[in-house]
């Protein structure tokens, strides 16, 4: 009996180490999908200076309002807005779900992305700590490509009520002052931009038609030096249009490995941080779908 109790210890451990979600923040997860909407007022406080605070409104599908002192950004679930406060302008672009994604909104991507965990391992129950007078379940998790994090679970809701990241991605501490899950999904108004006396700026323009050349300058600054026919990590070497199309499907950027590993809001690659530029993301993108050509 004993030595069975202690075999499924050990699984259980060596499960828990892996990629199983401890059940309150699987929980967690649940209940920002099963949302209709969701509000957070929160700071973002960053180790390398300065805090921030940010109030964000989601609703479905792919509604959002994410707005700090500096900047607005609403996705009306067609087109996304981006308002820079200070100089007073703001772009439109395709929505994309990229700013509810991202490392200081991380905390409840899943409202969104109902994958949000999948670049995360190693979940550790951490017990409970006092945060601003609440009673909070620490949940500890690594990051794909090295950096650890923890989740602030307030039990009273089951929603994380904040979030900490250390390492090449920034070390910073999120926490909420409120969080709302709601049981009515919010008004589309909230989601209507209105550009008040704020000039329309036209985004940088991208190339429709990148050539394979442009891309190959990106791969030998940010990929070639891990992955070339010499030293081919992962049995990938980018520093031929060869080896390339081998992480390529051309006309479809979603089903390509190349695309996949720099994109999202975790990016396995480049390995060791220094996330890929939207620019970069962009053209790289805008070459496979336009046929990925030599
Ligand atoms: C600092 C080294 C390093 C850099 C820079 C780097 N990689 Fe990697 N890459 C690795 C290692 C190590 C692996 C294999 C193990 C792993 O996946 O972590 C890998 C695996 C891969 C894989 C295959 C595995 C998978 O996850 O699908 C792809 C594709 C890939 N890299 C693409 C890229 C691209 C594209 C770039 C440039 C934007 C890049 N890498 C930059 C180290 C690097």
């Amino acid at each position: 009996m004993k030595s069975v109790a202690l075999l499924a210890a050990f699984a259980t451990l060596g499960l828990g180490l892996q990629n199983s979600l401890p059940s309150t923040v699987d929980n967690h997860f649940k209940n920002l999908q099963g949302a209709k909407g969701l509000k957070v007022e929160f700071s973002v406080m960053r180790l390398s200076g300065g805090a921030e605070k940010i109030s964000l409104t989601y609703g479905k599908p792919n509604m959002f309002k994410i707005e700090s002192p500096s900047m607005l950004k609403l996705s009306d679930g067609k087109t996304l807005f981006t308002l820079d406060k200070k100089k007073n302008t703001y772009t439109e672009g395709a929505a994309v779900l990229a700013p509810a994604m991202d490392a200081d909104t991380w905390a409840w991507s899943g409202f969104f992305d109902e994958k949000a965990t999948k670049d995360l391992s190693g979940w550790q129950a951490k017990g409970k700590k006092q945060i601003r007078g609440t009673s909070l379940e620490e949940f500890a998790f690594k990051i794909a490509g090295g950096d650890t994090g923890s989740l602030y679970i307030d039990p009273t809701n089951g929603i994380a009520k904040g979030y900490s990241r250390n390492g090449k991605g920034g070390d910073l501490i999120i926490i909420a002052n409120s969080v709302t899950a709601m049981k009515v999904a919010p008004d589309a108004k909230e989601f209507t931009f209105v550009p008040g006396t704020a000039k329309k700026e036209e985004p940088k323009p991208v190339a429709a038609d990148v050539l394979y050349a442009d891309i190959s300058t990106i791969t030998t600054q940010r990929c070639n030096g891990c992955h070339n026919s010499g030293n081919s990590k992962g049995g990938v070497a980018t520093d031929s249009f060869a080896g390339l199309s081998r992480i390529v499907k051309p006309g479809d950027s979603a089903s390509s490995n190349f695309y996949k590993v720099i994109s999202g809001p975790n990016p396995r690659m480049p390995k060791g941080g220094g996330k890929m530029t939207p620019e970069e993301i962009e053209m790289i993108k805008n070459w496979i779908d336009s046929g990925a050509k030599q």
